[in-house]
């Protein structure tokens, strides 16, 4: 038997767990004080929306801390936020078992970071197209019919992968890549995009590509990023879209095939509330440092001007401190930085 422990029951893991669970899938959960261990131990966790509800209860559930060295697990799923999960990780691989392996599944840079702290053959990497909600702890709604895409960080395949998804059977959809890395790239293409100016901007993507400088702003954040994954060496997969716009080699003017390959995004992202800028409302920190911050940073290391990015990063965590607000004077702002 493959012993499970799913870290962080918030949006993400709380859906997981109780998908798992009814599955007859036996996992271990972990939280972040012991408070809310003992919360869930009692309530137990219910998930409604997209997949049927379901209920779990009998948890078996305990604060990260008091798990010890010795309750060695085969698959650890770490469902924290980003800060969280780099803050745990070294813990957790106190808690694998040998040839133990710990799948992040946060956005951004987090799979890459813990790859290259914890080392390769211990991490593998992991994304997730699951949307969920937590309405309260223990509390979940899930919001599409997603899957977690999983892969080696190297790219290629393997036979842990295999391991993996049959541990998970019939909890949830794992869905294997052998270009896991360009897939991440292809989801913080459009988060480092979509979703962060919409935060600063406090709109959805339709609203703030209804101004020119909107739409100036998003074609500049999307194609610094695209260079400095290509800079890397990374091919983007597609998702929704084909991740290099028309046109985008020739530096041409937008013109009717870019707006369609826009419009394919707005499809899916179009009117959807910005996380982000759920975190601002909620005065939470936001993953900004593994989205754009990511880009900068090794953008910098590449030599890929990284300008719009690194403005944005800066902006955000003005934000977050409460020394700007979201607004579209954010955007007038942005626009404005020489690239
Ligand atoms: N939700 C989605 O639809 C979605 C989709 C794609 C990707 N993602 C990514 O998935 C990650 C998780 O997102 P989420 O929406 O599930 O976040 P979330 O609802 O905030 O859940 C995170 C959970 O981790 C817990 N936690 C924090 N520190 C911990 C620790 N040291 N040990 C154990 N648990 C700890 C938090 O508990 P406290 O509240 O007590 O701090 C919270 O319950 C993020 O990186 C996000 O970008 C989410």
């Amino acid at each position: 038997m493959t012993r499970i422990l799913i870290v962080g029951i918030g949006a993400l893991g709380g859906t997981i767990a109780t998908r798992a669970i009814n599955a007859g899938i036996p996992v271990w959960l972990a939280t972040r004080s012991t408070e809310s261990a003992e919360a869930l131990r009692t309530a137990g966790l219910s998930l409604t929306g997209i997949g049927g509800s379901a209920t779990a209860n009998s948890l078996q559930v305990a604060a990260i801390e008091e798990y010890r060295a010795t309750d060695k697990f085969d698959l650890i799923l770490l469902a924290t936020k980003a800060h969280a999960a780099l803050e745990v990780a070294p813990l957790l691989a106190e808690l694998l078992a040998s040839n133990g392996t710990l799948l992040p599944i946060q956005n951004g840079s987090v799979p890459q970071i813990l790859g290259d702290q914890l080392g390769r053959s211990i991490v593998l990497g992991g994304l997730s197209n699951l949307g969920a909600t937590m309405v309260e702890p223990g509390v979940y709604e899930q919001r599409n019919a997603g899957h977690i895409l999983i892969g080696e960080l190297a790219g290629g395949v393997s036979d842990r992968v295999t391991r993996v998804t049959e541990a998970l059977r019939g909890g949830i959809e794992i869905r294997v890549t052998p270009n896991l890395p360009g897939s991440i790239w292809a989801k913080l293409l459009l988060n480092c995009s979509v979703t962060t100016i919409g935060a600063v901007a406090g709109q959805t993507m339709r609203q703030y590509l209804t101004s020119s400088v909107g739409q100036t702003v998003f074609r500049q954040m999307y194609d610094e990023a695209l260079s400095v994954a290509l800079a890397s060496g990374t091919q983007p997969q597609r998702m929704i879209v084909e991740p290099i716009p028309p046109g985008w080699q020739d530096k041409i003017v937008p013109g009717q095939e870019y707006n369609a390959w826009v419009d394919q995004i707005m499809g899916t992202y179009g009117d959807i509330k910005p996380s982000m800028l759920q975190d601002f409302e909620r005065g939470r920190l936001t993953e900004i440092d593994f989205i754009n911050g990511y880009v900068s940073q090794l953008g910098k290391k590449l030599g890929v001007p990284i300008a719009m990015n690194e403005a944005t990063t800066q902006m955000v965590h003005r934000i977050e401190k409460g020394e700007l607000r979201p607004g579209t004077e954010r955007l007038d702002e942005l626009a404005l930085v020489p690239t």
